[in-house]
């Protein structure tokens, strides 16, 4: 039998953090005859195999966009059925992250969120704060404009109590205070569906980051296709500026 993708991973040579724009799940309903949120239920499901595989694989992090602060412009019905969704994956989900050593994270403007699923995000990310496996952080109510926007914020009202002085203020002190300030920045960053765009993810985080695009709907994004992007990333030279 010929070799697959995955057996073709390097597992001495994984990345540490993966980031994925998730995006094509209308498109895949429209292409089958169904309603969008038969694309989000079944991205749902991609979701819990991507975790599973990320996890086997040994990646230390990844990180999902799962829902952006611009996605609030979409039609009322389709954000209810989307945070119904969210409700019931974050119910559904800590099982298997307990079973398998997950940390389960979240990034973004969590107070904007419904207040169950606030809850949820809170018990969850509680009662996997031990595990050492994966990392899975979930962007949601997220933007890379609003966190840096929050981050400056935050660093005034620090300056202005004396709390911090400018001369702490590097790159470093500024990563400090975004949302990831516990991960370390994305080594590949994928984006399914083919589109071209960052749409304002982890601006600052995505510097030095190798990209990946797929032509693959989200849904149909199986284990075997992050497997291409890892084998892919795994010839290229990174060289962070220098020669
Ligand atoms: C984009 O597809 C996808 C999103 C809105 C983000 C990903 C969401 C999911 C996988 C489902 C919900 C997630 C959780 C964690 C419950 P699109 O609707 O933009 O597709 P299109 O560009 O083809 O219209």
């Amino acid at each position: 039998m010929s070799k697959t993708k995955i057996d073709l991973i390097d597992r001495d040579k994984i990345p540490v953090h993966i980031a994925i724009i998730m995006d094509g799940n209308g498109r895949w309903a429209r292409k089958q005859g169904f309603a969008r949120i038969k694309g989000h239920n079944t991205g749902v499901e991609t979701i819990r195999n991507i975790v599973t595989f990320s996890n086997e694989i040994g990646l230390k992090y990844l990180t999902l966009y799962a829902f952006s602060i611009e996605n609030w412009g979409r039609p009322k019905r389709e954000i209810k059925l989307l945070m119904k969704l969210l409700d019931k994956y974050l119910a559904d989900e800590l099982s298997l992250f307990l079973e398998n050593n997950i940390r389960f994270n979240v990034i973004g403007l969590i107070e904007g969120l419904p207040l169950e699923i606030q809850k949820k995000i809170k018990y969850n990310m509680e009662s996997t704060k031990n595990n050492t496996g994966l990392t899975l952080t979930l962007a949601l109510n997220y933007s890379g404009r609003s966190e840096i926007t929050t981050a400056v914020k935050n660093i005034v009202k620090d300056a202005s109590s004396g709390k911090i002085s400018s001369i702490d203020i590097t790159e470093d002190f500024i990563s400090s205070y975004l949302f990831t300030n516990d991960l370390p920045d994305p080594d590949l960053l994928i984006r399914t569906s083919g589109e071209m765009r960052v749409s304002n993810f982890l601006l600052w985080q995505i510097s030095y980051s190798e990209i990946w695009i797929t032509p693959v709907l989200w849904p149909d994004f199986s284990q075997n296709h992050l497997a291409e992007a890892v084998v892919d990333y795994q010839k290229r030279e990174r060289r962070f500026g220098k020669v």
